[in-house]
């Protein structure tokens, strides 16, 4: 960790943290992790993506790229992606979509991540996950920073039958039998199982 865990004034018992790219550094969030595919010339990308949600409620979904990254490149030429939600399981291999690149730009590791065809976009995702989507690219927002936003309309969507919800199926069975995978920046994981209901006021509107 950089000099970012150095403490600087502190008031009322918080610490003030250092703004900017340091600030992801000094504490834990829970964020989710997804597998984003594309297409790379004849054959295919995988990329975890942790900054990722949908967007809205009506068949948006996107996430944070960068230009340095392939997947974005991929996008730009194919605007097309599938987002694979992998199982706690699939951990290891959601980190093979992170390895490296090695002479003429391949990623070896992505040898060890099974997929499968896409359904309807010209694609692949990873074989064995609870959730899939798969997304024709809306547009490409850049500019923040390094960052840009790229946002996809989701064509397909499929689900294991296990990992649906439904009137027969108790919602917090449901978790604690799949199991959720949770990122938690900067560098953990965790697997929810314990849920509750969300205590919703009684006035609450959507
Ligand atoms: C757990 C994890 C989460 C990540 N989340 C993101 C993310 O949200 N956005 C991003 O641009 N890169 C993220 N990355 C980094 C890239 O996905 C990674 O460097 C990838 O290898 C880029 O591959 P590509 O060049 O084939 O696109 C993450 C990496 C890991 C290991």
């Amino acid at each position: 960790m950089s000099d970012t865990s150095v403490p600087a004034e502190e008031r009322d018992g918080l610490i003030e943290v250092p703004v900017g790219a340091g600030l992801w550094e000094c504490v834990f969030m829970v964020a989710p992790l997804v597998i984003v595919g594309t297409k790379e010339a004849d054959g295919w990308d995988f990329a975890p993506k942790h900054m990722a949600m949908p967007l809205g409620w009506e068949g948006l979904y996107c996430f944070a790229c960068t230009p340095r990254h392939a997947t974005y490149r991929n996008v730009q030429s194919h605007p097309q992606f599938t987002v694979s939600f992998p199982r706690p399981e699939q951990i290891v291999e959601s980190s093979f979509a992170a390895g490296g690149r090695y002479e003429g730009d391949v990623k070896p590791a992505l040898a060890a991540v099974p997929t499968a065809a896409a359904r309807v976009v010209d694609g692949r995702v990873v074989a064995g996950c609870p959730l899939y989507l798969e997304c024709e690219l809306e547009r490409i927002v850049d500019g923040f920073g390094s960052a840009s936003l790229i946002v996809g309309r989701v064509g397909a969507a499929y689900a294991a039958r296990e990992a649906l919800r439904g009137s027969e199926v108790d919602d917090a069975d449901l978790v604690h039998r799949l199991g959720l995978l949770a990122y938690l920046p900067p560098g953990r994981f965790a697997v929810v199982r314990e849920s509750l209901s969300f205590p919703y006021p009684e006035d609450f509107r959507q």
